[in-house]
């Protein structure tokens, strides 16, 4: 809904800068609006096994005590993630998702006047973010569809306080190098944070991609690594994610942090999804192998697509992307149109179970044949 000329004037003028989010449509509301019963999406980077039985068994267990207030601190859950990843539980900021997160951080370091540089195609909320914050958006054009962090180094100016970097980034699903991102973190000055938005870490298996925590955070830089329980540990639905960075940085955060922001529920599963290894493991590996399956039938059909680093592929349909997403809804699979950052002729397909691949391959198929 638009806002009235009378509303405009009590609100904020950043706030008459945000676009509204456009989330992946919900499968009961496909279901409801086409009147269709067997729908599947692919829209949301979700991990397609689900979350770990643990994990639902633990939000089972946790249910009887939900007329309490969570645990502000998150204290069970500080104390099993500062272990994994060898850190002090100082270090570590929790967030409702990772959208809260980008968030915090923005509110934390980001005033009127204030620039945060942020790559033309990538994740929208951190437009969002900086417009709540009052800040300036510095978009720096992309280099063959990747984040060009040379470009982005010359935008950095006295004002600079963030830059948000999405690795890998979405919707592309490429990566930048740790060789990049070392000269890149290297050559700012120190008025200037980055953000390493890290949401599909789990997923990256390439022996180039950094390892911001030991790489970056632990070495005292100005770094703060973003992860969120919403993806290969399928808790979409729980709103759970975490930054990582110095003390000094993360204690700053921690003061504009509401008080009980993470769900006791969300907790207790956050807690139970972290020790199922193996469940991460199988979702790691079917991701693999599925976008291998995906990228040969793919190649088969004559469809242009990018190499990912995350459980989803950007495809090149070369004629516009809106039309083939709705032909898809009408035949039941959800994907994304890309047109929405910017992309009009790319959908992003998130990489599912082979049965929810196979079923894309078919409708997709025949979308694009026209049938
Ligand atoms: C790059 C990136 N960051 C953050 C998020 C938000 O994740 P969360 O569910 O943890 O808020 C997403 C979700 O799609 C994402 O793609």
């Amino acid at each position: 809904m638009s806002l009235t000329s009378k509303s405009e004037e009590r609100v904020r003028s950043s706030v008459l800068k945000i676009k509204p989010y456009v989330p992946g449509k919900p499968i009961e509301e496909v279901r409801r609006e086409l009147g269709l019963t067997d729908v599947i999406k692919l829209a949301s980077n979700e991990n397609p096994l689900g979350a770990s039985p643990k994990a639902i068994e633990a939000v089972r267990e946790a249910a009887s005590a939900v007329h309490l207030y969570p645990d502000g601190s998150c204290h069970e859950l500080r104390r099993a993630l500062a272990k994994k990843l060898d850190v002090s539980g100082e270090s570590i900021v929790f967030g409702c998702g990772s959208d809260e997160s980008i968030r915090l951080v923005a509110e934390t370091f980001v005033g009127p006047g204030d620039e945060v540089l942020f790559g033309e195609i990538t994740f929208s909320q951190y437009e969002f973010v900086t417009h709540v914050a009052g800040g300036t958006c510095v978009t720096v054009p992309m280099k063959n569809m990747q984040l060009d962090l040379k470009a982005m180094r010359e935008r950095v100016t006295p004002r600079t306080k963030l830059v948000y970097i999405a690795n890998p980034n979405n919707p592309t699903g490429l990566m930048v190098p740790k060789s990049e991102l070392d000269a890149f973190i290297d050559s700012l000055p120190d008025h200037v944070t980055v953000v390493l938005d890290e949401a599909y870490y789990e997923y990256v298996t390439s022996s180039e991609y950094p390892d911001s925590i030991p790489d970056y955070v632990k070495k005292g830089r100005n770094v703060i690594a973003m992860r969120t329980f919403s993806k290969i540990y399928g808790l979409a639905g729980l709103r759970v994610g975490y930054l990582v960075a110095k003390p000094e940085l993360a204690q700053a955060i921690e003061r504009v942090r509401p008080p009980f922001n993470v769900g006791s529920l969300a907790q207790a599963a956050a807690i139970a999804a972290l020790e199922d290894t193996e469940h991460v493991e199988r979702s790691r590996s079917l991701n693999e192998s599925e976008k291998q399956f995906l990228y040969s039938r793919l190649t088969a059909l004559g469809v242009d697509y990018l190499e990912s680093h995350a459980n989803f592929i950007l495809l090149d349909v070369k004629r516009p992307a809106k039309e083939v997403f709705e032909k898809l809804l009408r035949r039941g699979v959800v994907v994304r149109s890309a047109d929405v950052f910017g992309l009009d002729t790319w959908l992003r397909v998130t990489v599912g179970t082979r049965e929810q691949n196979e079923r894309f391959l078919t409708e997709f198929s025949a979308c694009i044949r026209g049938d």
